[in-house]
């Protein structure tokens, strides 16, 4: 007899705790996780631990904080010179992974399906499934990681729903410039389809590269979803802090399924949030910076062991080939690794349906949202496969 519902029949263990669980053994230095190993500006933790004393420890409205939607709004106004609601158009949640959640629950019937572009964020496929969706896959392909309009054309159809995408991208690094983003409001006006896009890395773009809002072309913004979050901007990836932006009719969908499900997310570190969203200028180049420093220092050593990178613009993970070291398997590559020089990192082709893995069998993913004395020490060991 078994209790579990038939929903979570197509859910395993994440390739993150398996690769963790190897790293251990290892000691291995893990670039393979999307979390940095030191903390967001101490001024969040003091405009935390304040309006923890000053009392605000209870339920705050389950679309959020005032004052954190307020800095939401102004956040918009400032980066995007855009107008938002703060009362209808805002919804605080608890991270984006909450926030795909609710995007997948609020309008997916069961039998609708859901576009996917691959390789994507693991969440995304058992969000739709939860919702009663049908994933329906476009690939991203190397050398450029890019989608063939042609194949993305087809996949929609009058059951499709959402598409699911997101820009800056994990685990490749490219942002969707805004011709391939038309592409894409193109086919989600002609098949009424709701745009979801993941924009957790909004601010993690270098050099040249600019970030290009699907919601900002024309008549997207009913119909987009923009999701994005504290952990990567602010380093703070367990205070589960995200929102969505979305249109007043698209907002009340998602606060439906939000308010039976978490009611509001943590009300003392939503007042930290709203302090560190209103953090100067200089605060986000000074992030930008550093991560393209990381990104320059990890990238020689991946180049001199004979891998070949994809230069990523944004995010903070470079994806490599490594066909030229004799490997051809990126889950058996990452193994090697590990148990070899110690440095753990993750196969992508846990970003694939099953369908279309072998589309990154050759390639792995590293993270480099480490301090540099990790970083420094990983390139170390790397050097011992030259
Ligand atoms: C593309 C992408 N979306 C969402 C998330 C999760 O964001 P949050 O910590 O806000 O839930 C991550 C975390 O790695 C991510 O890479």
């Amino acid at each position: 007899m078994t209790y579990q519902a038939d929903r979570l029949a197509n859910f395993g263990t994440s390739i993150f705790t398996e690769i963790a669980a190897l790293a251990d053994q290892h000691q291995a230095l893990r670039l393979s996780s999307g979390y940095p190993n030191t903390s967001g500006p101490n001024s969040l933790i003091e405009a935390t631990t304040v309006a923890m004393q000053k009392g605000h420890n209870q339920y705050v409205w389950s679309h959020g904080a005032g004052p954190l939607r307020d800095a939401i709004a102004r956040h918009e106004q400032r980066f995007y010179q855009r107008e938002v609601n703060p009362d209808t158009e805002i919804t605080v949640t608890a991270g984006a992974t909450e926030a795909l959640f609710l995007s997948a629950m609020a309008f997916v019937n069961p039998g609708d399906e859901v576009i996917v572009l691959e390789p994507y964020f693991e969440y995304y496929v058992p969000n739709a499934e939860m919702a009663g969706g049908v994933p329906r896959y476009v690939p991203l392909r190397a050398p450029d990681w890019t989608f063939d309009p042609d194949e993305l054309a087809a996949a929609f159809n009058n059951k499709t729903k959402l598409i699911m995408l997101n820009t800056p991208h994990n685990p490749t690094g490219r942002v969707f410039t805004k011709a391939q983003l038309q592409i894409i409001a193109d086919l989600c006006q002609k098949w009424d389809v709701i745009a979801v896009v993941d924009e957790v890395y909004e601010h993690l773009v270098y050099g040249d590269a600019q970030h290009v809002r699907l919601r900002d072309l024309p008549e997207m913004a009913d119909r987009t979803i923009t999701i994005s979050s504290m952990s990567k901007t602010f380093s703070m990836t367990g205070w589960r802090i995200g929102w969505i932006l979305a249109s007043e009719a698209l907002s009340n969908a998602v606060r439906l399924v939000h308010q039976f499900t978490v009611d509001c997310a943590s009300a003392p570190l939503q007042f930290g949030c709203a302090a560190a969203l209103d953090l100067p200028d200089a605060y986000y180049a000074d992030l930008a910076n550093t991560y393209a420093q990381k990104r320059d220092l990890l990238l020689p050593t991946i180049q001199q062991i004979g891998l070949k990178p994809y230069i990523p613009d944004a995010g903070f993970f470079i994806m490599a080939d490594f066909s030229d070291l004799g490997f051809s398997d990126d889950v058996a590559f990452c193994k090697h690794l590990i148990e070899t020089v110690g440095v753990a990192t993750i196969p992508p082709s846990a970003f694939f349906s099953s369908g279309n893995k072998s589309l990154a069998k050759q390639w792995i993913r590293f993270a480099f949202c480490k301090d540099d004395a990790v970083l420094t020490a990983a390139c170390e060991r790397l050097m011992q496969l030259s």
